[in-house]
């Protein structure tokens, strides 16, 4: 790994809730990601969220599925803070060059919202915005873009996309398009400690409960939604969603492990944990739901053609 503690380094420029500050790397900017040191009311054994990891090897799912991510690389640095030696997450800026500008979605929705309309984390708002705004030239594209991110949220275990949490790119002449998707974070169990996750690992029941009943951050029909639930009757739009995306997941499971075990710096019972609760997932929420998404489809076809 790189040891970035000597290179070029600018004043942190961006929000969120993780701390990070400005690289500048071989010519190109990065905002680099420090562990994030635990705040008293996480319910974890961890001094240190190991968010980098799950950043890293996140977006580099996301990235193996055919959707664009923002690119990553792990990295050692001493944090000026404390002088100690910390594993970092660099991600490369997107629009380095002008091509265009992050808003994220919780700003995009501000276009549309009044004093009688507050818009909230739910997917009737996302959908309302995306259908009725004046801006947006390809709705589909994005409407889609927010479900494939909705499945492979589902997969990678992210319970915290968020309206900051993704976005838009507006180009210089006023056309939005899908950002590539960033923070991963919150993903990939990033507040288990390696004690609590070889304890997991040895209790299947425990292990399930912990890394299925995952919920999303959004809200549907008044309820929090859980994964699980929502790709046993999913509506339409994540029906295609899981058509176009499950099929990939299948197809790159082996790569996405082989990923996992030459991350380094990651421990081995990370990696195993990590492949385990991809593999539960994929196998018990997705699978099912692709063959049930197929099943209806058969079922609709045949009942049409009579
Ligand atoms: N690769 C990127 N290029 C440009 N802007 C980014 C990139 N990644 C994140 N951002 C912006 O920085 C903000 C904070 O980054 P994020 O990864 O969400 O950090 P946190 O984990 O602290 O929430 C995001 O909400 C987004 O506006
Ligand atoms: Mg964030």
């Amino acid at each position: 790994m790189i040891d970035l503690t000597n290179e070029t380094w600018r004043s942190n420029r961006f929000g969120g809730s993780e701390k990070k500050r400005t690289l500048i790397y071989e010519g190109k900017t990065y905002m680099v990601k420090f562990p994030d040191p635990v705040r008293s009311t996480k319910r974890t054994m961890l001094s240190y969220i190991n968010n980098q990891f799950s950043e890293h090897i996140g977006c580099n799912i996301f990235r193996c599925l055919g959707i664009p991510a923002q690119e990553t690389f792990l990295a050692t640095c001493i944090d000026p803070m404390n002088k100690k030696e910390k594993v970092v997450v660099a991600c490369e800026l997107f629009c380095q060059n002008g091509e265009g500008n992050l808003i994220e979605f919780s700003r995009f929705l501000l276009n549309d919202t009044d004093s009688n309309t507050r818009r909230t984390t739910t997917v009737e708002d996302v959908m309302d915005v995306l259908e009725h705004s004046p801006l947006l030239q390809d709705k589909e594209k994005i409407k889609d873009y927010f479900w494939n991110m909705f499945v492979v949220d589902a997969f990678i275990g992210n319970g915290d996309r968020h309206l900051d949490n993704w976005g838009l790119i507006e180009t210089p002449d006023g056309k939005f398009s899908p950002a590539p998707v960033y923070d991963c974070g919150s993903s990939l169990s990033p507040l288990k400690s390696d004690h609590e996750k070889t304890f997991l690992l040895e209790d299947g029941n425990t292990f399930k409960r912990e890394e299925y009943n995952l919920n999303s951050v959004y809200r549907m029909n008044g309820q929090r939604i859980f994964y699980h639930e929502i790709f046993k009757n999913p509506p339409e739009d994540l029906r295609q969603a899981i058509q176009r995306i499950v099929p990939r997941i299948k197809t790159a499971a082996a790569q996405i492990d082989n990923f996992i075990d030459r991350t380094e710096g990651l421990s081995d019972v990370s990696k195993t944990y990590m492949k385990k609760s991809l593999m539960m997932r994929r196998e018990l929420i997705l699978l099912p739901a692709l063959k049930r998404c197929s099943e209806k489809g058969h079922a609709l076809v045949r009942g049409g053609g009579r």
